[in-house]
């Protein structure tokens, strides 16, 4: 995953900053860039355009497109690029493997284990939620909702679904200008699309995969977390902004949902102490792309991006309409 060699192996010229850790953008100097590779926790505003008036493409490490500006990038003839496809099935895996862990408790039983308070076999000792035979519920049935419906349908799940309410009609990945995907999507499983109330009311498991927009902010709050049963499980790795933390919280405490896994935060890396209490929130640390095979993909994606829009042709993964020459 070495961006330097990745591009100077096709523009041996270029001069490549990477700084050994992370440092946040305001901290590097963009005067002279031609093009920027940035992390989702570096928001691309007008003020960082401002700050790089040679910036050509920016290359975002990610398939969510929330941190970056697009439209200004566009005002200001800059390409943008994210990283979709090579991150779907592990950020689908996750989904997964979170539902499995909140159904099941699995951080609650392994903290029984290691702090010593197991006491040995009992008939209603840490019962879970069978899954098989379950509903789940998809919101955003784009690339990562419906690789994660077809997982659920093969573990004996029946799978309903609902586009995002931002009008995206897709996941995490596709919040602005629509490229065609470079690859198939996952081949369309049985699955029925209802609206989000009704979704609501029947999942046993909601999962989350929609972008956050302003549409999608805040989307599961008081009210829709009071539609769902209180055995439902609710799943969100694509923002955490798409859920009102303080209502989860409450909903939670209250018993009034079975559990929560969330791989998102509102304001990572910050976790609200309140939620840390919770015995059934699973926690995970942004972690759905993180496989040795998404995540060099991913470098790779935006190494290709770089070099296409520096040596003047058009990424397949840019998202916006800008001249590129
Ligand atoms: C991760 O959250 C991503 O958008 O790639």
């Amino acid at each position: 995953m070495d961006l330097n060699a990745l591009v100077r192996a096709r523009i041996p010229d270029a001069r490549v900053d990477v700084p050994d850790r992370w440092i946040g953008i305001d901290a590097v100097d963009l005067a002279d860039a031609d093009a920027l590779v940035c992390l989702l926790m570096d928001r691309v505003d007008g003020s960082v355009l401002a700050r790089a008036p040679k910036l050509k493409v920016i290359a975002n490490c990610a398939v969510g497109l929330d941190n970056v500006d697009v439209a200004a990038a566009t005002f200001a003839g800059v390409a943008v690029t994210n990283t979709p496809d090579v991150l779907t099935e592990a950020t689908a895996e996750l989904t997964i493997a979170l539902m499995f862990a909140a159904a099941r408790r699995l951080p609650e039983a392994e903290r029984l284990v290691r702090g010593g308070a197991w006491e040995g076999w009992r008939l209603d000792q840490m019962l879970g939620v069978q899954l098989s035979g379950k509903t789940l519920g998809i919101v955003g049935y784009g690339r990562i909702g419906r690789a994660v419906g077809a997982k659920a349908r093969a573990l004996g799940m029946r799978v309903v679904y609902t586009e995002d309410p931002s009008g995206a009609g897709g996941d995490a990945t596709q919040p602005v200008a629509m490229v065609p995907p470079t690859t198939p999507t996952p081949s369309p499983v049985p699955a029925m699309r209802v609206t989000l109330d009704q979704l609501l009311a029947t999942a046993d498991v909601i999962s989350l995969h929609c972008p956050l927009t302003r549409a999608t902010k805040n989307l599961v709050d008081a009210a829709r977390l009071a539609a769902m049963k209180p055995t439902a499980i609710l799943v969100n790795t694509a923002r955490g902004a798409c859920v009102d933390l303080d209502a989860l919280v409450d909903a939670l405490t209250a018993g009034r949902l079975f559990a929560a896994a969330l791989d998102v935060f509102p304001d990572e890396p910050r976790i609200e102490p309140r939620l840390l209490a919770c015995p059934r929130a699973v926690l995970a640390p942004h972690i759905g792309s993180a496989t040795t095979e998404a995540r060099t993909q991913m470098a790779k994606l935006c190494a290709d991006a770089v070099v296409s829009v520096l040596t003047g042709s058009r990424p397949p993964n840019m998202v916006n309409e800008v001249w590129i020459g």
